[in-house]
């Protein structure tokens, strides 16, 4: 007999029809995926045309996204679904370590490794700074030889992958901490900025009268052989939109400022963020990242993966 379908059986239909997805953990996935998106359009009692707005949407955000931009991975930030995914990702450890912040959408692997010390902003005007700390594991342990990845905006707000010429890298670098754990390096200040708005989620933001801002922070990806890679972003105190970060990355215990003359400063007179990151011990190298460099994730969709 032929099920009948209709606005209360298509649910379970869809489910049964799709009960031989071998992977148990990809059904469970799409079984709630498909409850779910059921019951939003139940919920709000979708219109024909509301649901093509809906596909035009999507279409556009596929469109709007190339090797040096993501627009996908900007409509889950800005829904606060990445922050969501690192909330239940850092649940995941048992041991104590910092919290994660948004990889965003402007990370790139391969950029350059400076000294300890040196300055990523060679060039750059702006206001400059230090940061320094240490890298410990939760039994505060001196991490030494992590790799520390920084990458930040310019003093516009601008990252070097929305400039003329983005396959140039600009303010953002790689640091070895020494062997008690310890990193230092020179920038500028951070300067807030605002997520990409000329592309579907910019149009969205605004129909929803956001504003559309990130307080000014510099990004890390802190990791070590045995450690979880910690995947965060340190936010200035004194940005206007700390309270109301578009992407919900800034997050309490990641507010800093820099502070003139502090004992344990290595860079004297000039202002300097102080921030220790802790590593949580882990078996495998698993990451975790909420993101990826856009051109890897171009390459990878044409290996096919
Ligand atoms: C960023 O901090 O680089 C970023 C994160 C999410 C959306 C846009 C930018
Ligand atoms: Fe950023």
């Amino acid at each position: 007999m032929v099920r009948a379908i209709d606005e209360h059986t298509i649910t379970d239909a869809v489910i049964d029809q799709m009960s031989g997805t071998k992977n148990e953990r990809l059904k469970e996935i799409m079984d709630a995926a498909v409850r779910h998106l059921h019951a939003f359009a139940r919920e709000v009692n979708l219109t024909p045309d509301e649901w093509i707005q809906g596909i035009r949407f999507l279409t556009a955000t596929g469109h709007a996204c190339t090797e040096y931009r993501q627009e996908f991975i900007l409509l889950s930030d800005t829904l606060g679904l990445s922050s969501l995914v690192n909330s239940l990702n850092d649940r995941r450890t048992i041991e104590d370590s910092t919290k994660s912040s948004l990889l965003g959408p402007f990370y790139r692997q391969d950029s350059p490794t400076f000294e300890l010390g040196q300055s990523v902003a060679e060039g750059c005007p702006g206001e400059e700074i230090g940061v320094y700390g240490r890298v410990i594991g939760a039994n505060r342990r001196a991490v030494a030889n992590a790799s520390i990845e920084v990458w930040q905006p310019d003093e516009n707000g601008f990252y070097d992958l929305q400039k003329q010429d983005p396959s140039e890298m600009e303010l953002r670098g790689r640091f070895f901490s020494d062997q008690e754990g310890r990193y230092f390096f020179r920038t500028i200040k951070p300067r807030g900025y605002k997520i990409p708005m000329d592309g579907p989620v910019g149009d969205m933001v605004r129909a929803q009268g956001r504003h559309g801002w990130r307080p000014a922070h510099i990004h890390f990806l802190v990791g070590a052989p045995g450690y979880r890679e910690a995947i965060t972003a340190l936010y200035m105190a004194d940005d206007e939109h700390i309270d109301s970060d578009t992407v919900f990355g800034a997050n309490e215990s990641l507010i800093t400022e820099p502070k003139l003359n502090a004992p344990e400063s290595p860079f004297g007179s000039l202002p300097a963020i102080h921030f220790d990151f802790t590593l949580a011990a882990a078996q495998d190298a698993h990451s975790g990242r909420v993101g990826a460099d856009p051109a890897q994730l171009v390459k990878k969709a044409e290996e096919g993966h």
